[in-house]
């Protein structure tokens, strides 16, 4: 068995192999992804798809440990990474320090994520002085959607050099790697190109240096909405549906538990 790429090793990817990631939140569904990313996120997406909350902003650092937990006993060849949760890292670069420390010696996490570009750059900066590699985030920036005005795309026109901004401000500042998440093609490919760190795509570009998405969205599983960069690989809710279907029925038909399902009062006589 290889051992699990460091942020190093993933930032080494760049130019060679595009890198392949997705999010999880289970044992279970971290064990599915193991042999097939380089790296898994434990996202606080977590907070909508598996908690029904309706933003990401509720998410607690209590709520990522959790989940960092359980993701981290699923995992024994992808690197895994941990976002940091809404109000866990803006303060101040001591308050991200303390709760990053927290977040990868509670999980196991080799590395943390946090959202921003430029007004990030000091705080990640102190982080990666002081042991902890940091994954960026920037474009669309859930944890900003009070701020940014819904979850459109982001860089668009006169934005752009806002965006590219960012891209070299992280870069700057250490981080290994950055998320672009739903920005225009063409300056995803610009970003790419123009900076020395993989680019992680989300409603990016085929020519990031990498890509993610929210393994419920990608599975199906997840259905209150459809961003336009999903791809659904499965249909799992679908047949979720249906299985939760059949078993009524049958309960209600009394077919299920069955023969084979069920224990005999008596014990079979041993044959000679
Ligand atoms: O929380 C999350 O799932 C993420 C990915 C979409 C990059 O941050
Ligand atoms: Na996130």
């Amino acid at each position: 068995r290889k051992s699990a790429p460091n942020a190093d090793d993933i930032r080494a990817l760049k130019g060679k192999t595009p890198i392949v990631s997705l999010t999880a939140y289970t044992t279970p569904m971290a064990q599915v992804m193991d042999d097939h990313c380089d790296f898994v996120l434990v996202g606080d997406s977590v907070g909508m798809v598996l908690h029904g909350l309706p933003s990401t902003l509720s998410v607690t650092m209590e709520m990522m440990i959790l989940h960092g937990r359980a993701v981290a006993r699923g995992l024994s060849k992808a690197m895994m990474v941990i976002d940091m949760p809404f109000a866990s890292y803006e303060q101040s670069p001591e308050q991200a320090f303390c709760n990053a420390a927290r977040l990868m010696a509670e999980t196991g996490a080799a590395a943390v994520k946090l959202e921003g570009g430029v007004d990030m750059a000091d705080t990640i900066r102190f982080l990666v002085k002081r042991g902890i590699p940091v994954m960026a985030h920037i474009g669309l920036t859930p944890q900003s959607i009070n701020t940014l005005g819904g979850y459109k795309v982001q860089g668009r026109d006169a934005q752009a050099d806002a965006v590219l901004a960012d891209a070299h401000a992280v870069t700057e500042a250490g981080a290994f790697s950055v998320v672009l998440e739903k920005v225009p093609q063409g300056l995803a490919d610009r970003i790419t190109g123009d900076i020395a760190i993989p680019t992680i795509g989300i409603g990016a570009s085929a020519g990031c240096d990498g890509q993610i998405l929210v393994v419920d969205d990608m599975l199906g599983l997840f259905t209150a909405f459809k961003p336009k960069f999903v791809k659904r690989y499965a249909d799992l809710g679908q047949q979720a549906q249906s299985a939760v279907a059949d078993y009524a029925a049958e309960v209600r038909a009394r077919t299920f538990p069955a023969a084979e399902h069920v224990f005999a009062d008596q014990i079979p006589a041993i044959k000679e």
